[in-house]
């Protein structure tokens, strides 16, 4: 069962895109989701805004549709099913003519909060902010949420924010990426701020290094054509790694609140050091017996993309010099696995006699997916007779195991983030400044690749990525941790 909750406050929500993948996908199940929790009002509304030919009727039949295919079977009982559609409405919106904007002046209602969800190409972005002010659709309590990619490099990020600016305040403009709204981020928050055993220990004194792994088993598949024109590090660095990397790196925020938070993590990018070139590495993966390679999934015979990046990365601040966090990520590797590993130093001395196995230190593992959780790498001494020998082991919590039996409402990223949008929180938002510095320190990157001509690396599905990761880590004499089965 699904635990009640309050309800957020009475809202007008209009998806431009609303037909498109990421509203089929996961923002009307989101919002399906919430309705049952009890956090949607009966009375909100949800308008579908899209060029496709719908009346009201066929969009609430599309979204039917995407219900049954992306939500649990057992949540979709027709009368919750009905209640939703019944809350929907759609109006077919061509952005540039006068006239559908009229018409969705008179479908909104005035007294009730209005967001405005941009589900589409960024290059739009502009357009829509300019004709919501131009028809007086959105006022000083309107919001607006925005869709990476936000920009391509610093440039057409300042573009954009310049464009949004002209007609939103930035405590309006809601900008998503969503690994901020996975549950076990905020954890990753409320481990280090909310115990007091780790933080005298999370710097470099007593940090070796830290990795951060977003692997995943899938190959860029439907979507190569887009995915070419993007890249690893510009689809999973620049935002996702780099929050994981931010908030596992911040000073404490003086409070856990939208701009306390983001100044802390703007800090964080800002003092990243350049990144030398042989200390990125980048790959593409190869075809196996039964799937393409990246090059024919990109449907692109001259690409040279990468769909894998891991790289090595220094924090040129007081509690980071000289621990450096080495970032990993790829598409079609052994497994999908996302975690933080705080990996710490041996302790100053060994009492033991030397048993010939080499133990590695103390480890925080945090795990995002697939199984929620942490894990605490301990030594003990091996059980039983034959003297003091150790042995690591794993100190395990799944947070599914640990609150087994609870009645708990775990809403996935994009439901959080869309009811923090109505609820007015940015915390878990990317403000403006962070978007520019992070591709800031991302730009050069990628500009040494394109002036140097670099091809990515060719590397075996299924693995976990190029030789040449492996090294990065081993000439520092480190390993990563094994991507498991
Ligand atoms: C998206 C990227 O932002 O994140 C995808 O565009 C990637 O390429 C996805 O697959 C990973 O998200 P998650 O939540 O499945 O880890």
């Amino acid at each position: 069962m699904v635990a009640k909750v309050i309800p957020v406050e009475d809202f007008d929500l209009v998806i431009f895109g609303g037909t498109g993948d990421l509203a089929t996908r996961k923002i009307l199940p989101g919002l399906y989701r919430r309705m049952l929790s009890g956090q949607m009002p009966k009375t909100s509304r949800i308008i579908g805004a899209a060029r496709s030919e719908y009346d009201a009727d066929a969009f609430r039949e599309h979204v039917h549709q995407g219900l049954k295919d992306h939500v649990d079977q057992s949540l979709l009982k027709k009368r919750d099913v009905d209640a939703f559609l019944g809350q929907l409405d759609y109006l077919q919106l061509d952005i540039f003519t006068d006239d559908g904007w009229k018409a969705l002046g008179e479908m909104l209602r005035g007294d009730v909060i209005r967001a405005f969800y941009f589900s589409v190409a960024p290059s739009l972005f502009g357009e829509i902010a300019r004709r919501l002010v131009q028809f007086k659709l959105a006022d000083q309590d309107a919001r607006i949420v925005v869709e990476k990619p936000f920009g391509r490099n610093l440039e057409t990020a300042k573009a954009l924010n310049a464009e949004l600016a002209e007609c939103f305040d930035e405590k309006q403009v809601y900008r998503i990426d969503h690994y901020l709204g996975k549950e076990t981020v905020q954890n990753l928050m409320a481990i280090r701020f909310g115990n007091a055993l780790f933080e005298p220990l999370w710097n470099a004194q007593h940090v070796d290094h830290v990795q951060i792994t977003a692997s995943e088993s899938l190959g860029v598949g439907g979507r190569g054509a887009y995915y070419d024109k993007s890249g690893a590090m510009r689809d999973m660095v620049q935002n996702h790694l780099m929050q994981l990397l931010c908030l596992t790196a911040m000073e404490p925020p003086s409070k856990f609140e939208a701009n306390a938070v983001r100044d802390e993590k703007l800090k964080i990018i800002k003092a990243l050091s350049p990144v030398a070139p042989n200390e990125v590495v980048r790959g593409q993966y190869s075809a196996t017996e039964d799937k393409g390679s990246y090059i024919q999934d990109s449907e692109n015979p001259e690409s040279d993309t990468e769909c894998f990046v891991a790289m090595k990365v220094e924090i040129a601040n007081w509690r980071w010099a000289g621990t450096p966090f080495y970032l990993r990520t790829g598409k079609r590797l052994r497994n999908r696995l996302t975690e933080i590993a705080v990996v710490f130093k041996d302790p100053p001395h060994s009492i033991f006699d030397d048993t010939g196995t080499h133990l590695r230190g103390n480890a925080l593992i945090i795990r995002l997916q697939p199984d929620e959780g942490i894990t605490m790498r301990m030594t003990i001494k091996d059980p039983g007779p034959g003297g003091m020998r150790l042995r690591e082991v794993p100190l395990d919590m799944t947070f599914a195991e640990a609150l087994e039996g609870e009645d708990i409402d775990l809403p996935d990223a994009y439901e959080r983030l869309i009811m923090d949008v109505i609820r007015g929180n940015q915390t878990l938002f990317m403000r403006g400044d962070e978007v520019e510095a992070a591709w800031n320190w991302i730009d050069p990157i990628i500009n040494q690749w394109v002036e140097k001509g670099s091809k990515p690396i060719q590397y075996d599905s299924g693995g976990s990525g190029p030789d040449d990761a492996l090294m990065l880590m081993h000439r520092d004499g480190r390993r990563w941790r094994e991507i498991k089965q």
